[in-house]
């Protein structure tokens, strides 16, 4: 199984996971309307790594970019894409550690 590297973290891609689906499983923000290769929504920038189209897709991509709703992935990948916002890793908890413990006043 693919190691996928993002922008903010490294996630094994699970088997019959589309490369979308595991980066929403693992908290990314992307883009995607169609989920089949024709809108261009999802379309990411591959830095490295090879993915393959078992159809061709009819949206356009540049050399550089990938869509990660219908590529299959052949390689460990590098892409740019980012955690959302509303993510843990993202959003550490500030209250965590209370600054102010009960009882030490
Ligand atoms: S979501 Fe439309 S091409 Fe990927």
């Amino acid at each position: 199984m693919a190691l996928i590297t993002t922008s903010d973290k490294t996630f094994t891609l699970q088997q019959d996971e589309t490369l979308l689906e595991g980066l929403e499983r693992t908290g990314h923000e992307v883009e995607y309307q169609c989920r089949s290769g024709y809108c261009g929504s999802c379309r990411l920038r591959l830095l490295s790594g090879q993915v393959s189209y078992p159809e061709q897709p009819l949206a356009f991509i540049a050399p550089e970019e990938i869509l990660p709703c219908c590529c299959k992935v052949e390689t460990d990948l590098h892409v740019v894409c980012h955690l959302r916002s509303d993510t843990p890793e993202h959003n550490p908890d500030l209250f965590e550690n209370d600054l102010f413990p009960a009882g030490q006043n």
